[in-house]
């Protein structure tokens, strides 16, 4: 629910009308939307659409009505007074155009000035909820999916906590438990038989170290079979196994850190061998309840619409990353009591989740009706692709060091602003802030910007591009707005109190919609968790900035120079917040 949004307050003085118009169809609901331009002409600000859908429902019946239109007309009749409407018209089949007032739209815009953007935050019925994002796999590596995955779930953690949910959980549930563990252990205690030894500059490049342990795993039967036995010591909580686990993870985790640094992403890390002491008690339960069946000499659940079962204890005994799945959604909603959980992975795991979110509804762990609370969501997303088109890799090497492709992003913007005479007089740490600012966000962005479910295509000179669907152009936009607010002289605070907006350029009103219609953007974004929506509603609103108002309206020194300036702080204001719901940091001077 969004008092803010202006599509919202329409719906509900047309559910108003509605009622009155057809009062024996209590079924029907106010269909409310933005107009498209048609051929670049736009018929109203907002379209009621409903009369087409009453009139099908109604014309077998006794009606007053002869068509669509003339319910269309009705609908407009018995619209209550509201200072919000400035004209309605009814068009072609039956449409209804509103026109919005320009001075109630400037108003609105002269509240959220003064009481600040939060007060555009629609209210979400949850307190607790957790996104599992990231989760990388400890001693494999932590690739480009991982990225992807990092960079959304923190969006989607952003756009929860702007929607006032008073508990947010950023959770990486890493990967940190299986039986790979045997063979890196059994090759720690190889290469450094006294463990007092070993540091993490030791093992180093876990990538390297766990090939080279792959290759004594393959080739020599010997050291296989102290691999295998070693996972058992481990498993049964043996101490220098247990410290040799730890070391690998620990260098594991100092990797995954120095990505979430850049990033500004702080996860809460709650391993799979976390869930290890719940998982007896959990199959338990699920046994009592009959869901449990053997199957090959496997146990495992059948859930419904699924041919093939899901295994929760292998053959020989084992479990696996669907059992741990099963402990870990128990614990998140009998221990942490989490009223909505989002797992952010590929689409390649779409059917692990679905049989997962199945088994706990038919245990009944989970109300049947899938939109009500506690509720599981799995969003998945696509591949990353080279410029190649196939899965990115980089030239040397199988895999890309996340963090190498962070730091290349900076180093490259900042090649690109040294250029630039703007930075001639800025200290190091300024350069710094701003490069690393600019260029972690531009690799947010481009992954961002595109729906989530499509593969993407890395490529940084698209990204860093200052033209474009870019993050680098956005800040170059945003930066460029405060420019003209500093170079005005005028202080802002001041002017949002004792100045007025007003929209009477049409580019000025065009501005003042478009920023009005940031609460329902984001609650589209937010009710189908797609962040591409945030960033083509910023993009749209950089150009419309530029393109019109700042190219027809002249601001500093204008006679309308207060209100334009307010224009401009909204428009900055509103850029911000959507900076900051993608998780790219402002810049204010470029
Ligand atoms: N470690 C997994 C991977 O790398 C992702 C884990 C996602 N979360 C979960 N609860 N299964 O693919």
């Amino acid at each position: 629910d969004n008092p803010a949004s202006v599509k919202r307050q329409l719906a509900q003085l047309f559910d108003l009308s509605l009622r009155a118009t057809v009062p024996d169809e209590p079924d029907v609901v106010p269909l409310v939307d933005a107009c498209a331009a048609k051929g670049g002409v736009k018929f109203g600000d907002y379209q009621c659409n409903n009369a087409m859908g009453i009139w099908s429902k109604i014309k077998g019946k006794q009606t007053e009505f002869r068509g669509p239109p003339a319910i269309g007309q009705a609908i407009v009749n018995n619209l209550p007074p509201s200072e919000m409407i400035d004209s309605c018209s009814v068009a072609g089949p039956g449409f209804v155009n509103v026109v919005l007032s320009k001075r109630w739209l400037a108003q609105s815009l002269q509240r959220m000035l003064i009481d600040g953007i939060d007060a555009w935050a629609p209210r979400l019925p949850v307190k607790r909820a957790m996104i599992d994002f990231s989760s990388p796999n400890i001693a494999k590596e932590m690739h480009v999916g991982h990225l992807r995955s990092t960079i959304i779930g923190d969006t989607v953690a952003r756009m929860l906590e702007f929607s006032r949910v008073e508990c947010v959980i950023r959770r990486n549930h890493v990967g940190d438990w299986g039986t790979q563990f045997g063979m890196l252990i059994a090759y720690l205690f190889e290469k450094f038989p006294n463990p007092n030894d070993v540091s993490v500059a030791d093992i180093g490049d876990l990538q390297a170290f766990y090939k080279a342990s792959k290759v004594r795993f393959d080739s020599d039967p010997e050291f296989k079979l102290r691999a295998q036995q070693a996972v058992v010591r481990l498993q049964s909580g043996e101490a220098m196994y247990h410290k040799a686990w730890k070391q690998i993870c620990d260098v594991s985790r100092a990797e995954f850190d120095k990505v979430y640094q850049r990033l500004g992403v702080q996860l809460e890390e709650k391993g799979e061998s976390f869930y290890n002491p719940y998982i007896p008690g959990v199959l338990e339960k699920l046994d009592n309840l009959g869901l449990v069946e053997e199957s090959d000499g496997a146990q495992v659940i059948f859930v419904e619409g699924v041919n093939i079962p899901l295994i929760v204890v292998k053959r020989d005994g084992g479990y696996n990353y669907f059992t741990t799945d099963l402990a870990s959604l128990w614990y998140r909603l009998n221990e942490e009591k989490l009223e909505w959980i989002v797992y952010v992975t590929d689409i390649g795991q779409q059917q692990h989740f679905d049989m997962l979110f199945k088994a706990y509804r038919r245990a009944g762990w989970l109300p049947k009706d899938e939109n009500a609370y506690p509720k599981c969501t799995h969003i998945g997303f696509g591949l990353v692709l080279g410029d190649d088109g196939k899965r990115f890799r980089s030239r040397s090497s199988e895999v890309v060091r996340l963090v190498d492709l962070l730091d290349e992003a900076k180093r490259r913007c900042k090649t690109a602003i040294l250029e630039r005479d703007t930075a001639k007089d800025w200290s190091e740490e300024e350069i710094e802030k701003t490069t690393e600012a600019i260029g972690y966000g531009a690799v947010k962005y481009a992954d961002l910007k595109i729906n989530r479910l499509t593969n993407y295509t890395f490529n940084f000179d698209q990204m860093l591009n200052d033209k474009g669907n870019t993050a680098v152009y956005l800040q170059y936009a945003h930066a460029r707005i405060c420019s003209i607010i500093r170079k005005s002289g005028k202080d802002v605070e001041e002017i949002k109190r004792s100045g007025k907006v007003v929209l009477d350029h049409e580019d000025e009103r065009a501005l003042g919609l478009h920023l009005l219609q940031f609460p329902e953007v984001f609650e589209e974004a937010c009710t189908n968790l797609l962040p591409n929506l945030l960033c083509e509603y910023l993009y749209n609103l950089a150009e419309i900035f530029s393109k019109k108002f700042y190219s027809n309206c002249q601001v500093v020194g204008s006679p309308e120079e207060t209100s334009r300036l307010l224009l401009c702080e909204a428009t900055a204001t509103v850029m911000r917040k959507c900076f900051y719901l993608l998780g790219i940091v402002p810049v204010y001077k470029l």
